[in-house]
């Protein structure tokens, strides 16, 4: 196979908001057939209707031809197990922010794989180096060539809400990464169409400087500094941000700022990245924003 990355069937594990879209990019950007497993049949539904929208606006506009938007569309399979993945030359989980859970999937990818398939995580602040730790089939030795080589073909690779239309991927090395691994995430990252902003150094650049950002507009909002839609639109219209933090918070998801700032509090015991008691609230509460229609602001869908 010509292509610069090798990949000739992607798996995706996640159909939420960041697994749709990468599969959406990868199957209509990259040509690339994919897998879609999610343990949500639900979600799977509500993914590939969200897929099947986004194909047909994309020919109303007039930027693909409707043969394309069916090949895309041709080019997405479900699996309903895990299991269902071990063919594939490149694997993305894109599920939510627990390490417990994404060192029990690299374990399976681990074990089920194929030894030369590139097992990359779409995790926004977790330790690449210790998810791909877990990368290691049962009774093998961390540090053995075999333990080495499996791990090495672990990469993040995070990409950013709305993945259609962000042009942004971070590429994140483990200590264990290979050079191999990084160049064919690399280049498999430019088929998507976000050849544009790539980063090949370590490290998780956005969120270290977007968190601290948006805890800091909820901490305002909390302490009575300034009202929602001020803070929001003092950043839209005197810094032209395409949306204030906290629209921006409800649209990642509350959960998932609140699980990303713990991981970075955690990890660095920097009090900047403490999360705001506010947000802490309202994840306990089960606000978790656009998602599920209720965070800052209200969702009617
Ligand atoms: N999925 C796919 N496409 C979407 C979308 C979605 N959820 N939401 C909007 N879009 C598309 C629209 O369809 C439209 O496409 P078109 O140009 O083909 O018609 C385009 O985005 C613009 O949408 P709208 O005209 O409806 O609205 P806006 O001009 O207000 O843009 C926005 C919407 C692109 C979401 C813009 O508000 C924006 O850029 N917001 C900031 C997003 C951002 O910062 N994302 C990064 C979050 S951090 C992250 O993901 C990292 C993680 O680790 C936390």
């Amino acid at each position: 196979m010509s292509l610069p990355h090798g990949i000739r069937t992607l798996g995706v594990l996640g159909a939420g908001q960041m697994g749709l879209g990468i599969a959406f990019v990868s199957a209509l950007r990259a040509n690339v057939p994919v897998l879609l497993h999610d343990r949500s049949a639900e979600q799977v539904t509500k993914g590939l209707a969200l897929m099947d929208k986004l194909l047909a606006k994309d020919v109303a506009k007039g930027r693909i031809t409707a043969d394309a938007a069916k090949d895309a569309r041709a080019r997405v399979s479900v699996v309903d197990a895990l299991e269902g993945l071990r063919d594939v030359d490149m694997v993305v989980e894109a599920v939510s922010e627990s390490l417990p859970l994404k060192q029990s999937i690299f374990g399976s990818f681990a074990a089920t794989l194929r030894p030369d398939a590139i097992l990359a995580s779409n995790t926004s602040s977790i330790s690449i180096t210790k998810i791909a730790a877990a990368a290691v089939p049962a009774g093998v030795s961390p540090a053995s060539a075999q333990g080495k080589q499996s791990a090495g073909r672990v990469v993040g690779l995070h990409f950013f809400n709305p993945v259609p239309v962000m042009k942004l991927v971070e590429l994140i090395s483990a200590l264990q990464t290979t050079p191999e691994t990084l160049d064919r995430a690399r280049a498999f990252a430019t088929a998507c169409g976000k050849g544009d902003d790539l980063e090949g150094r370590p490290g998780f650049v956005s969120n270290a400087l977007l968190m601290p950002f948006i805890n800091e507009a909820i901490m305002c909002l909390e302490k009575g500094t300034a009202t929602r839609d001020d803070i929001d639109t003092t950043l839209k219209l005197g810094m032209n941000h395409p949306m204030g933090p906290l629209q921006l918070a409800d649209f990642i998801g509350l959960d998932t700022c609140l699980a990303i700032q713990q991981t970075l509090y955690e990890g660095t015991r920097d009090s900047k990245y403490r999360p705001s008691v506010l947000l802490e609230r309202m994840v306990d509460a089960q606000w978790y924003g656009r998602k599920n229609g209720k965070g800052f602001y209200e969702y009617s869908e």
